[in-house]
């Protein structure tokens, strides 16, 4: 094969750079910027390879001008921002970047967790605004995290070490998902119908990749199961949340608070949400560390390297893709 081409949609940490086969050619943006249309037309267009972001829309339109391209390499676990089945019926394979990022992304989840209870955002601002009188013992009053009930939705990898952290905080865990998954030593986490978890948890998080079946699985039905001090955590995918709904249930206090990291038309936030208190945003940094992201950076790199040589890729997330 000649040389391959490597399209890379955003400017990736050095070190992953710095890993590229020194044999590739790359197509890459000087900056690093959200590629316009043109820009991955183009890119897609000259590509034996791809590595893109969950913010990059790969539709069949993009796909059907790639007649080069083997492998889509995303830059994420989740695949939302794909057309798998036409990236599938064009022969072109799929990978994801799971389990490297599982730890930061629980991480991340906990400490949404920690600063919605504990008002930490609200805190840090008032603060610095120059406000703050001193001590009083009715200031700024959060809600206890120890000994609360955890509601998770989607016990996979992610769902699973957001659950194993509540160990600590003597927490009971219960949660909703297709399959039972066993407890570690010592605690029991009780599998649950949904219903049963949102009426039941003090915090509420949501672990489930977005797809038809969980677009919107948190509407306002679900929302108005919730106890009235609930808080809702999503560092999932915005739109497994009816956002409109959400910010109704947050204004009029039908839930406690909630901490987001991710929305359902990014970069956009609704004013409505970053006007209220009683939520934490973020701008989606689930896996946002160095570590992490140089991890999945080898990854995707490794997935490319595997379907460039005719081998299987490690983390291929479309079956039967018909040979070429
Ligand atoms: C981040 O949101 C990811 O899916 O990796
Ligand atoms: C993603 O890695 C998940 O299974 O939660």
């Amino acid at each position: 094969m000649d040389r391959p081409t490597l399209y890379i949609t955003r400017l990736l940490p050095q070190p992953v750079l710095e890993a590229i086969p020194k044999d590739y050619r790359i197509l890459a943006g000087t900056t690093d910027h959200s590629p316009t249309a043109d820009e991955l037309r183009r890119g897609f267009a000259e590509a034996d390879a791809v590595i893109c972001t969950l913010s990059d829309a790969i539709d069949a339109s993009l796909l059907s001008e790639a007649t080069r391209l083997k492998v889509i390499a995303n830059y994420a676990v989740g695949y939302n921002n794909i057309d798998v089945p036409a990236a599938t019926q064009r022969g072109v394979i799929v990978t994801n970047t799971p389990d490297v990022l599982t730890d930061a992304t629980a991480d991340l989840t906990w400490a949404l967790l920690l600063g919605v209870a504990r008002r930490l955002v609200e805190g840090d601002r008032w603060l610095r605004r120059g406000g703050w009188p001193g001590w009083s013992p009715t200031q700024l009053l959060g809600a206890d995290i120890s000994g609360k009930t955890l509601g998770i939705i989607g016990m996979g990898r992610i769902g699973q070490a957001v659950a194993k952290r509540a160990s600590g905080f003597q927490m009971r865990v219960i949660y909703t998902g297709r399959h039972t998954v066993a407890s570690p030593p010592d605690v029991t986490w009780v599998h649950q119908p949904l219903d049963a978890v949102l009426a039941q948890s003090d915090f509420l998080s949501l672990h489930v990749p977005l797809n038809t079946a969980t677009h919107h699985l948190i509407g306002a039905r679900e929302l108005g199961l919730m106890k009235p001090t609930a808080f809702l955590i999503n560092t999932s995918r915005g739109a497994v949340i009816d956002e409109s709904a959400l910010i109704a249930a947050l204004e009029t206090k039908s839930i406690g608070g909630a901490a987001l990291d991710v929305y359902a038309q990014e970069p956009h936030v609704p004013t409505a949400l970053t006007s209220l208190s009683n939520v934490v945003l973020l701008p989606h940094l689930g896996s946002a560390t160095l570590e992490t992201r140089v991890r999945m950076g080898l990854i995707c790199l490794r997935n490319i390297a595997a379907v460039l040589e005719g081998r299987p890729a490690p983390n291929q997330v479309n079956r039967g893709v018909p040979q070429r």
